[in-house]
């Protein structure tokens, strides 16, 4: 069979060559849902305008749904010389109905068609990413409550650094997922907006209504200029960086909870129906989702790669190269959604190593901020402060005990001029309780926070 788009002007049949190089159907069959509802918003458009008759807008409409059914069903074949689903979708269209459908494609291309098609399907994708994003918010903010009560090291240069509250760290990562949710629906905002009716490149001659199919297909408005929308793949760039930020925060997270799951650290036990075992050490049960999430995590930002140097140096407007835009988003799609489907129950599921990590907790010193801000409240610098519990902490490495256990007179020794009243922010719970400043690991305000999410979220 001859390609639809393969008008009189040729004098030749298609090398098959070129049909295996070109074809796209054997990605974009995945749109033929989008597809063929953007061709019966067009079709009813069509019919409002007076460009078919309501009649032949009904036998499209109804061929359309026959053939959703065989694609459904996977019955209808797939021929590479039909290129991409839309000319799939058009010739099953055109083998029922003939004339009536061969009116369909009237003041439309495939270049507004794919774009408006690659919208709808994108957008669907956005909508489940963001219910994804807010169920791992939800699992980390179901730890919250549960976690309270634990302390755990805050660390810099993964260095212990300052005691904090383990819920301060769920809702730290509640806040990643929530930039994240931000800029999934300001993307989102680009996203959808509808393409069609900018027809090849240049509008058409045909009386239509863009705003009337726009409306029909949900999008918000419809493109102002022809040569632009015809050209613009900025929403697949946008929307495929909105996602490699979800994968780059997965995949910290990953590092995180891997580290944390080893004997060293012995922090945290992941549910060992996401965990693997070794086929050679018996004792083995690795972590094995978590690292993949941080190994899918470069096939992520590798495609936003891959669609950066497709569109760079395009001329105005629809390039064929635009074709392989398809593959990376559709993989960073796949792949982010896999990984927050595996993320959310190992948020919930996983539980913390409460007595291994109050065991180590006084271990490095973590309440020695607090203790320079003590004496700064006393009234030295912050420098002279700094300097003396460098000292203080370098003398109690020496006797190997924590600072809460230094007797007053070798701390007055040091030069630390002291009363009892510093063993009020001596060990880490006493430390936590002394942050007071917004945002900080305070108890009260990690329970404001706590509330405010809750209140966001439920
Ligand atoms: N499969 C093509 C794509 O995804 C459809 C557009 C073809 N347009 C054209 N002028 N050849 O871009």
């Amino acid at each position: 069979m001859a390609s639809p788009s393969r008008s009189g002007v040729f004098d030749s049949a298609s090398d098959s060559r070129l049909e295996q190089f070109c074809e796209s159907i054997s990605f974009d069959r995945r749109l033929y849902e989008v597809d063929i509802e953007g061709s019966s918003a067009h079709a009813q458009m069509l019919a409002v305008q007076g460009l078919i008759s309501g009649k032949e807008c009904d036998q499209i409409i109804e061929a359309l749904e026959a053939i959703r059914g065989e694609l459904d069903a996977d019955t209808l074949p797939m021929r590479t010389e039909l290129e991409d689903v839309h000319m799939h979708v058009e010739q099953a269209l055109i083998d029922r109905l003939g004339d009536v459908g061969r009116k369909l494609h009237t003041a439309r291309s495939r270049n507004d068609q794919v774009s408006t098609d690659f919208r709808l399907w994108i957008r669907a994708q956005l909508d489940l990413v963001d219910g994804l994003l807010a169920d791992l918010q939800r699992a980390f903010l179901g730890r919250c409550e549960a976690d309270f009560d634990v302390i755990l090291p805050a660390y810099t240069h993964l260095q212990r650094a300052q005691p904090v509250l383990a819920s301060h760290y769920w809702l730290a990562y509640i806040e990643k997922l929530a930039r994240d949710r931000q800029r999934l629906a300001d993307c989102r905002s680009r996203v959808n907006i509808c393409s069609l009716g900018v027809a090849a490149v240049a509008g058409t001659s045909m009386d239509i209504d863009r705003k009337f199919t726009a409306e029909k297909l949900g999008f918000d408005d419809v493109t102002r200029n022809s040569l632009d929308t015809s050209s613009d793949r900025d929403f697949v760039v946008e929307s495929a960086f909105v996602l490699t930020m979800i994968a780059q925060h997965l995949s910290g997270w990953s590092e995180e909870w891997i580290l944390w799951s080893t004997e060293e650290f012995g922090f945290l036990k992941i549910p060992h129906a996401f965990c693997t075992g070794s086929s050679i050490m018996p004792q083995k049960v690795n972590p094995d989702v978590l690292e993949l999430t941080r190994g899918k995590t470069a096939r992520v930002v590798g495609n936003l790669q891959t669609l950066l140097v497709l569109i760079k140096g395009l001329p105005l407007a629809y390039n064929r190269d635009l074709q392989e835009d398809k593959p990376p988003l559709f993989d960073s799609f796949d792949t982010v959604i896999a990984c927050l489907q595996l993320a959310i129950p190992i948020v919930s599921g996983s539980t913390l190593q409460r007595d291994r990590i109050a065991s180590r907790l006084e271990h490095g010193y973590l309440d020695a901020t607090t203790l320079m801000e003590y004496l700064m409240k006393k009234g030295l610098p912050q420098r002279t402060a700094h300097h003396l519990v460098g000292s203080l902490v370098g003398e109690a490495m020496k006797r190997k005990i924590p600072l809460s256990e230094m007797p007053l007179d070798a701390m007055q020794e040091a030069g630390v001029s002291v009363d009892n009243s510093i063993f009020d922010v001596l060990g880490t719970a006493n430390a936590v309780r002394a942050y007071v400043s917004y945002g900080s690991s305070a108890p009260e305000q990690v329970r404001q926070q706590m509330k405010y999410w809750t209140a966001l979220l439920s």
